[in-house]
């Protein structure tokens, strides 16, 4: 029997009526239970600046490296800013891989999902992301892919999930994750 987990989920995008953001709560939704998933917030963090890392970091980067350190897994979702991540998520990262003794990411079971309102499925953030996420020794699961076009069509006026397809997608998504997590969890408890 599966381990309950715990998952940080990452939303690219600060916009209110974030079509990244509803897709978050879609896949909470969705999620099997064994994962326990909850956003992360990225906002109020400030910008990286190495200046910065004294004894006593900016606080909104301790809770932040605190939340990513305490969750077992870590869930991307996020928009493409011209054909790569948004500033945001970048500066998220950055804070959270720094110092390196102390990478908050590292061996982390991960995954990506980019969801725009566009034809192209957010491909250049996807992968701009996975690149990243190289960088700081995250797990991404490589399979399934998750590039959601044309997410205006996707949700109702209330922010619900109305597409079938994209519901059921996102079930097969959650549960290659959940095994993700499962095979992929211990070692980051170990490292
Ligand atoms: C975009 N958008 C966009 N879309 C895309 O598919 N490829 C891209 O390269 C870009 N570039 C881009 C740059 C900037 C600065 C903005 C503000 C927007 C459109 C974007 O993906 C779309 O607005 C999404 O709906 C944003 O995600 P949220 O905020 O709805 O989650």
């Amino acid at each position: 029997m599966s381990t309950l987990r715990s998952v940080a989920v990452v939303v690219g995008s600060l916009r209110k009526a974030s079509f990244n953001r509803k897709m978050a709560h879609a896949l909470m939704d969705l999620a099997p239970p064994t994962l326990a998933m909850s956003i992360v917030e990225i906002g109020d963090l400030p910008l990286y600046n190495q200046d910065l890392e004294t004894e006593s970091p900016p606080a909104p980067w301790q809770a932040f490296r605190n939340a990513i350190r305490a969750a077992d897994a870590v869930l991307f979702v996020t928009p493409e800013y011209n054909r790569s991540i948004p500033g945001v998520l970048k500066n998220a990262i950055d804070v959270g891989s720094r110092p390196p003794v102390r990478n908050v990411w590292t061996a982390k079971p991960g995954a990506v999902i980019s969801v725009t309102s566009g034809a192209l499925g957010a491909f250049g953030a996807n992968h701009a992301l996975r690149q990243a996420l190289v960088a700081v020794n995250v797990a991404t699961m490589p399979h399934p892919e998750a590039y959601i076009a044309n997410a205006a069509s996707l949700f109702d006026e209330t922010g619900k999930l109305v597409s079938d397809g994209t519901r059921d997608f996102l079930v097969k998504f959650l549960t290659a994750f959940e095994k993700w997590v499962e095979r992929n969890a211990a070692s980051a408890q170990t490292s």
